[in-house]
């Protein structure tokens, strides 16, 4: 168990990665942190009055400065404004980029040793816009989307084959965004290629949702974005950090030439554990698959150049 986890942001995603990451005990206090006054308080509050019945006994606590965080050894950052009807994530990019710069810097003074899960979108560029600011090594600057976007992936296989969700195995590389990157030779069900349960037509329709598994929710929900999948996907990687699990996750990682990549965030596997990112994974890929990746990391280049930090 850590001592102390920071939130940053106490909207949507962040008051739920809180509880969640709360009834997992990862550390003895988790600080709630969001400019609105009242509200990180409040809901740090009623999270904690809800451990004597959960029975756990992490402390929930919320604020409106970075104070209580001090020391903090992980820092998810979920600040920002979360997607509208019709918003592509990248229209988010300048608003959020201002209120992750600020966000940055605040971690840089009063965790400067903390492991930090970047979830505000855009992701890729928000990761980035984290590692400059604040100046930590790559190795703790990580942020979350493949374990989401592959949590949806597996969620609509497991449905179309009607097998559990815990046989189906999966790999999404690439962007958080439309030009994700499902790798179908990775994808299992219980070590079957799932190519030989699924034929290619509803193979694609199923990545073709996945692609979209973002914006079917913001079409559903209409005044807010999805929550409760990311923020069980962060907390799975928290988790895999604070347990030091040395788990294999698709998670956006700054590349210095993995996959003939290298100067942006981008999704790849990665190792997990106590030191932050560990290892990044380089498997196999198809010309397609590669293809696809190089477009990927090229649209995440492109919409960092929509960005100008700021000085330190
Ligand atoms: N510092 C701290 N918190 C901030 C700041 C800031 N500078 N600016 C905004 N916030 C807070 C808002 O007050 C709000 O409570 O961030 C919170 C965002 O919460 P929601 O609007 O509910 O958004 P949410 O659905 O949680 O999504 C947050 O994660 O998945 C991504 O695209 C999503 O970028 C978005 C982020």
């Amino acid at each position: 168990m850590l001592n102390r986890i920071t939130v940053v942001g106490a909207g949507n995603v962040g008051a739920t990665a809180a509880q969640r990451l709360a009834e997992k005990q990862l550390a003895r206090t988790v600080v709630l942190v969001d400019v609105i006054e009242g509200v990180p308080q409040g809901k740090g509050l009623d999270q904690w009055e809800a451990a004597p019945i959960e029975g756990f006994d992490t402390r929930v606590v919320g604020a409106n400065d970075y104070g209580p965080a001090a020391g903090s050894e992980v820092v998810v950052v979920t600040a920002g404004i979360a997607r509208k009807p019709g918003m592509s994530r990248d229209d988010l990019v300048r608003t959020n980029a201002d209120i992750v710069q600020q966000v940055a810097r605040q971690i840089k003074q009063h965790c400067p040793t903390a492991i930090v899960v970047v979830v505000s979108n855009p992701l890729d560029v928000m990761c980035w816009v984290t590692k400059a600011v604040t100046g930590f090594p790559r190795e703790r600057v990580i942020g979350m989307a493949g374990v989401l976007d592959t949590a949806r992936y597996r969620a609509f296989l497991a449905e179309a084959l009607d097998v559990s969700v815990e046989d189906v195995q999966a790999m999404v590389l690439g962007g958080h965004g439309d030009t994700m990157v499902p790798l179908l030779a990775y994808t299992t069900v219980s070590g079957i290629p799932v190519t030989q349960l699924l034929d290619k037509a509803a193979l694609a329709k199923i990545v073709e949702r996945t692609r979209n598994g973002g914006a079917e929710i913001v079409s559903y929900l209409k005044t807010g974005s999805a929550y409760y999948a990311p923020s069980a996907a962060v907390t799975q990687m928290v988790e895999a950090i604070v347990l030091d699990k040395k788990r294999v996750l698709p998670c956006a990682a700054w590349l210095q030439g993995e996959y003939g990549l290298s100067g942006m965030y981008c999704g790849v596997p990665c190792k997990l554990g106590r030191r932050g990112l560990e290892q990044i994974l380089e498997v196999k890929l198809s010309p397609e698959e590669q293809a696809a990746l190089k477009k990927s990391a090229e649209a995440v280049k492109e919409t960092m150049g929509a960005v100008s930090l700021a000085d330190g």
